[in-house]
């Protein structure tokens, strides 16, 4: 073990731990939940993802937006972070209109960004530090400035270049209604009716997303050969992947019919949401009625796009190149549908995110997530925070089994910021102990609590507008990542601009005041992650501990060359044993006289 391995755990704490005296009975269960991987598995199998969000990591030129070059210049972070490869969300040409996931040209890099020699570069450098590059790819839909879509304005009704996109005549007497009842996931309806050249009021088109984010028709053979070219001009510039953007989204029911459905949102549907001030147990809340199948998502033939796709990636050789969908399916069985062995390598773990902190409802997922993935031959994936759900810092600093919130403002109730940040350690600490891959996104690693209380004129996601402020959305999550305690923007960029506003708190969260600092939490995720590689944790085995009580979560992470792990994650509030013998080898925080104290994961050997 390498001494940042434990450097979690001051010398008495650790003499604690192995002469606790206070017995435990426990054992593993019969059967194990999930073997263990081949040693020499692919590295996609168990890598740790770091995702960038790029307007908000590093700013290099000072105008208060990230930049590749930032990315570029901060790498060597990474680096000393342990993780295996970087997802960067989208750089491409954009208006911006959804902070570039409305991209305008998918060959270019968006001048706030830099430009493609500075996509070079940085990949270049990623890959001398041992970092493999994933990029964002956003095939649903493009800005309503994408040159298909001008064309397709100007063309005119019939036209071919309509028919790249999904353009319908309105319902009602004049067309004035729209062509079903869809609603955008940002609030609003999905279809906006343009104005034809003649000035007359025209036909519609479909966008499940922004009014500037007009989907695209993935029937029609040009869409296909259109992305299949763009996937080879970003392996051939040399990355290492893709992460696809609303994978489950491209195909819709033929004839577009109505749906049945309430509104979905970025986290589900419309009814899991959160009246203002009111918090409903989760149990309580209605649940998604899987009988009922939506026609916008999750349609069959979005398979044999991916199955095309995997065709191409693997024409490049090895190592793998991998495709990671981000698809919100539900159920389990359907979501892996998607990582069968000839179409995606990865999928998000979303029911693992939106997991609340309960022992049981942690078990529970944990086990079917790998049932599932293990049905196809697929790893499982882990993932706590992106850029689209309130950091995990800060969904945990609620009560357990709080309904989801899309973000978070200042009238609403506020997190337990201390305790959120304490759960989220252990939750991160249970999560790199899992098999399979996982995704860290930025700003994790400090333990960056959510902007809880932005003043409304700073807010850029769509939603917030298109709900009339109804719905937060998703800018608390985005914030420019502070580097240093002191300095303008805390060491996000050389001027004090940031595109969104730092709290007040955030200094104290800076790199800077973290780095080398024992306990801290960066100084948490460095020993996680060495000890998760030198222990390959990432391909190992997994099974339940049985003995403890029903509010610990315990299990063996085991394989033939590191032996068996045993990870106790104690949701309870009395204070668990560790079984004799047991040697810690890294704490999410500090044990009290040898024991587990309550929101804390403790990895031990265990022979
Ligand atoms: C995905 C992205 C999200 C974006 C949406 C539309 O869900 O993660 O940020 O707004 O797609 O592209």
């Amino acid at each position: 073990m390498t001494p940042s391995a434990t450097q979690t755990l001051n010398d008495s704490e650790l003499v604690s731990a192995l002469d606790s005296t206070h017995d435990v009975v426990i054992r593993e269960d019969a059967t194990p939940v999930h073997a263990a991987d081949r040693p020499d598995a692919a590295w996609w199998r168990h890598a740790v993802i770091y995702q960038i969000y790029p307007r908000s990591w590093a700013d290099a030129d000072g105008d208060g937006i990230g930049d590749l070059p930032g990315i570029t210049s901060r790498l060597p972070h990474l680096r000393a972070l342990g993780v295996d490869a970087i997802w960067l969300s989208p750089f491409y040409t954009s208006p911006q209109a959804d902070a570039g996931y409305d991209v305008a040209d998918y060959r270019d890099i968006d001048p706030i960004f830099g430009s493609l020699a500075d996509a070079d570069t940085m990949i270049a450098r990623a890959h001398e530090l041992g970092l493999k590059v994933i990029v964002d790819m956003v095939p649903n839909h493009s800005s309503d400035e994408h040159e298909w879509f001008k064309a397709a304005l100007a063309a005119g009704p019939g036209s071919a270049e309509r028919e790249r996109y999904m353009f319908r005549e309105g319902r009602g007497e004049h067309g004035e209604l729209p062509p079903n009842n869809w609603e955008s996931v940002f609030g609003g309806a999905a279809w906006t009716r343009v104005t034809e050249a003649d000035g007359t009021p025209g036909q519609w088109y479909l966008h499940i997303f922004d009014t500037k984010q007009p989907d695209f028709n993935w029937e029609h053979p040009e869409v296909r050969a259109e992305f299949e070219s763009i996937l080879r001009f970003w392996l051939d510039r040399g990355v290492d992947g893709f992460r696809v953007d609303v994978a489950h989204g491209l195909i819709k029911e033929q004839g577009l019919p109505d749906t049945e459905e309430e509104r979905t949102t970025m986290l589900g549907h419309a009814e899991h949401e959160h009246a203002e001030g009111e918090h409903v147990p989760a149990e309580e809340a209605p649940r998604i009625d899987h009988t009922k199948r939506s026609p916008m998502w999750d349609q069959d033939g979005v398979h044999e796009i991916y199955r095309a796709w995997r065709k191409i990636l693997e024409s490049y050789g090895t190592p793998d190149r991998i495709l990671c969908a981000e698809a919100w399916v539900e159920p389990q069985e359907r979501a892996v549908a998607y990582v069968r062995p000839d179409e995606m390598h990865q999928a998000f773990n979303f029911d693992f995110l939106t997991a609340s902190w309960i022992a049981e409802d942690l078990r529970a997922v944990i086990t079917s997530s790998l049932h599932a993935a293990d049905s196809v031959g697929a790893p499982s994936t882990w993932v706590l925070s992106n850029h689209d759900v309130v950091r995990h810092a800060s969904r945990l600093g609620y009560a357990p089994g709080t309904p989801r919130m899309n973000g978070i403002s200042a009238t609403d109730p506020q997190p337990d910021r201390a305790l959120g940040l304490r759960r989220a350690r252990a939750a991160t600490a249970l999560m790199l102990a899992l098999p399979g891959g996982a995704y860290i996104y930025q700003g994790e690693e400090l333990g960056l609590p959510d902007s809880t209380d932005m003043p409304a004129e700073f807010r850029q996601d769509p939603t917030f507008a298109r709900t009339a402020g109804a719905e937060t959305g998703r800018d608390g999550c985005r914030v420019p990542i502070p580097w240093s305690a002191d300095g303008p923007s805390l060491g996000f960029g050389p001027s004090a601009s940031t595109w969104l506003p730092q709290p007040d708190v955030y200094a104290d969260y800076a790199v800077d005041r973290q780095e080398g600092v024992a306990g801290s939490t960066l100084e948490l995720y460095r020993s996680l992650l060495a000890a998760r590689r030198e222990l390959s944790l990432g391909t190992g085995s997994l099974t339940w501990v049985l003995g403890y009580a029903a509010d610990v979560v315990a299990l063996t992470n085991g394989s033939s060359q590191h032996g068996r792990v045993l990870v106790v994650a104690n949701l309870g509030a009395e204070p668990v044993a560790l079984p004799e013998g047991a040697e810690v080898i890294v704490a999410s925080g500090p044990l009290e006289a040898g024991l587990v104290p309550t929101d804390t994961t403790v990895w031990a050997r265990w022979s």
